[in-house]
């Protein structure tokens, strides 16, 4: 039995050590917001916080995470209303959204460490989410405009 913290709620998966983050969220916990895109770390579609660290879920063995908080995209704030979630909504972000709740999640640590983010700490931060419908322009102004939601809300 692994024991963890999911969405601030304690969970135990009564799975195998090996199996991944991501099926325990999807098929043990039913939060089925993360995504499977390419199972081998390289899309970042399936991004959650593990100790508010961005991981990709489909290659962390459950194992590795027994004892910590994970925080999936319907977790990310209590009422769907994070600064990210509005603009999203607000730029239109997503074109097929397959990839969006990975973007979002992999985004929300980008703020957390530059609350101003330049293009160059986005691209560092953000490259590794691949996005099949291009929507890269709207994601990064959905990710200037939540800074900017950000700081009027900080001021
Ligand atoms: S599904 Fe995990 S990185 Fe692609
Ligand atoms: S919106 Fe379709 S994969 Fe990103």
């Amino acid at each position: 039995m692994h024991h963890l913290t999911i969405n601030g709620k304690p969970f135990s998966a009564d799975v195998d050590a090996e199996t991944p983050l991501l099926w325990v969220l999807r098929d043990d916990a039913r939060l089925k917001g993360t995504k499977f895109g390419c199972g081998i770390g390289l899309c970042g579609a399936c991004t959650v916080h593990v100790d508010g660290r961005a991981v990709r879920s489909c290659i962390m063995p459950v194992s590795a995470v027994s004892g910590s908080a994970v925080t999936t995209i319907e977790g990310l704030s209590p009422d769907g209303k994070h600064p990210l979630q509005r603009a999203w909504i607000a730029t239109q972000a997503p074109q097929c959204g397959y990839c969006q709740s990975g973007q979002i999640m992999q985004a929300a640590t980008l703020l957390r460490d530059y609350p101003q983010p330049t293009d160059a700490n986005i691209d560092a931060v953000m490259s590794g989410n691949l996005c099949r419908c291009m929507a890269y322009v709207r994601i990064r102004k959905a990710i200037k405009l939540a800074a900017g939601m950000q700081e009027k809300a900080d001021a």
